[in-house]
């Protein structure tokens, strides 16, 4: 495990190297659908990254936000579905990137039969390194991390994200409204994998988003639960990477967060997340 872990590492730290870099020039935008843009910098960052856990593990499978799938180069006909897979987020908070606001990361995990076993997202800025391994724990710059201790949602900070595109067809406007009047607030920084991190080292005590990627949210998913958290969708189950609601929060808060998003949907079924 050791290994992967120091590979994703490597990966995430040559990757932000060039992302400081695009950072400090005017980006060249190109969009892939309405108002959802990718940069010259997250191509760059995702070539690099993809190429390094290519060179170093050839019979995982990779899937990355701009490229797609890598199938396993080592491949043999007849071989089962690859055990190993490599989600990768080259540039998380694009839309912040390409307004010159500094909040953005890159996010790496390794899952195996869906399950994140190591998870790196890196602020390059900030210069922190979040990392964690299934069973072993979660840090941030090898010091161990925790979630909060808040135990109730009224004195609790919690992070939400919006989608860039498709906007209007997103409730979370309805969630945002309610679930500021009942915290100290909800903060919308725009890098669902740093928010994810926020929780795990109890900046936040909540965070959710509707229709959230694997590569935004596998990475953060291991942190936050390696760092005693919890992540589920809002009816209770056990998140899985992709799927349509994330809830991830210190654990405290989780009930009271999903009563409050339950109770939210039930007023008013059309502005339910599902
Ligand atoms: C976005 C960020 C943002 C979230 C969006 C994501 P991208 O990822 O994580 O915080 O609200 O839903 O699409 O496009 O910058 O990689
Ligand atoms: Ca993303
Ligand atoms: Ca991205």
């Amino acid at each position: 495990m050791r290994e992967f872990l120091d590979v994703a590492i490597e990966a995430a730290r040559e990757a932000g190297a060039i992302l400081l870099s695009e950072f400090d020039r005017p980006p060249t935008i190109t969009y892939k659908g309405e108002v959802d843009l990718v940069t010259q910098a997250d191509r760059r960052s995702e070539d690099c990254v993809v190429t390094r856990l290519r060179a170093n593990f050839p019979k995982h499978a990779i899937v990355g936000e701009e490229s797609g799938g890598h199938a396993p180069q080592a491949e043999s006909k007849g071989e089962q579905p690859p055990r190993f897979c490599w989600y990768v987020d080259p540039l998380d908070g694009t839309t912040n990137f390409a307004h010159g606001y500094p909040c953005w990361a890159v996010s790496i995990a390794l899952v195996e039969n869906d399950e994140p076993i190591v998870g790196v997202v890196f602020n390059p800025i900030a210069r922190e390194m979040f990392t964690a391994v299934r069973g072993e724990g979660a840090w941030l710059d090898q010091k161990p991390i925790h979630v909060s201790k808040i135990d109730r949602l009224a004195i609790s900070l919690l992070g939400t994200g919006f989608p860039t595109h498709k906007r209007v067809q997103n409730p979370n406007i309805h969630y945002y409204w309610r679930f500021t009047l009942s915290s100290h607030g909800v903060r919308r920084d725009g890098s669902a994998a740093l928010d994810m991190c926020s929780v795990a080292c109890g900046r936040f005590d909540g965070f959710w988003e509707f229709g959230l990627k694997p590569w935004d949210t596998a990475a953060g998913t291991l942190i936050v639960r390696e760092a005693g958290g919890r992540v589920t969708n809002f009816a209770g189950r056990p998140y899985q990477p992709g799927e349509r609601e994330c809830l991830a929060s210190n654990g405290l808060i989780h009930e009271e967060m999903r009563a409050l998003a339950l109770d939210i949907a039930e007023r008013s079924p059309a502005q339910s997340g599902s």
